[in-house]
């Protein structure tokens, strides 16, 4: 699939302000500086469609990006920032998961973990809560241009390790790079997939 036009739809900060739920939504999750938003700008092929910062915490809404006129992607605050008040975290883990829970076009979250790191444990976490709420979900781990090809795979060999402690089966991985342009076309294959069945379910539900 490629992407065409990308254009910023708007920020919400509860999931009543999100846009109608009638097209399918990818969503990009995980800790404060993971680089989100730097892989929804790669995937775009546009260097400023999202705000991107070396400061933890830049992003502090659910931001709707139009693909195609036929998709959204969506850039969501990080988790496990440090330096906000254990109200302000309290107050995320409340947002984020009114969205998870009742965005009823989230066709797939994508989580995003920093492939420098062993597993940690937030992450573990956070994964483990998506199988608790039955949301549908992938791995992507980025930054993958900071180390060698080796240290990658050893951080997704102990990543995988620790979710087969819970869980069966596991999940879709991607390894990325926003600064290469590594996964590109693997992420976009699998999103093309998913509207793909997305559409086959929606006239099966119109039948
Ligand atoms: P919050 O919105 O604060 O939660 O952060 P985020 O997850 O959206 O991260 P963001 O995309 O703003 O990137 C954080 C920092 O990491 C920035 O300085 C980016 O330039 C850098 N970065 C992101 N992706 C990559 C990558 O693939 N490679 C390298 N080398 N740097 C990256
Ligand atoms: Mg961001």
């Amino acid at each position: 699939m490629l992407i065409k036009t990308a254009t910023f739809v708007k920020s919400s900060v509860n999931l009543s302000q999100c846009p109608s739920p009638q097209l399918p939504e990818y969503a990009f999750i995980g800790r404060s500086n993971v680089g989100k938003s730097s892989l929804i700008n790669m995937l775009c092929n546009h260097s400023k469609l999202a705000k991107v910062s070396s400061t933890p915490g830049k992003t502090r809404e659910i931001n709707h990006f139009l693909i195609n006129n036929n998709w959204y992607l969506v850039d969501l605050p990080g988790y496990g920032y440090a330096r906000v008040s254990r109200s302000a975290r309290q107050k995320w883990g409340d947002f984020i998961e009114e969205y998870l829970k009742g965005r009823e076009n989230l066709q797939y979250l994508f989580v995003l973990i920093d492939s420098r790191l062993e597993p940690q444990p937030i992450d573990i976490e956070f994964v483990n809560h998506l199988g608790v709420l039955s949301i549908p979900f992938v791995i992507v781990f980025t930054k993958i241009d900071k180390q060698n090809t080796a240290q990658t795979q050893q951080n997704k060999e102990l990543f995988e390790k620790a979710l087969y402690k819970t869980w069966e089966e596991l999940p879709s991985m991607f390894l990325t790079s926003a600064e290469k342009k590594t996964g590109k076309d693997d992420l976009l294959k699998f999103i093309g997939g998913s509207n793909q069945e997305y559409r086959i379910q929606k006239k099966t539900d119109l039948k």
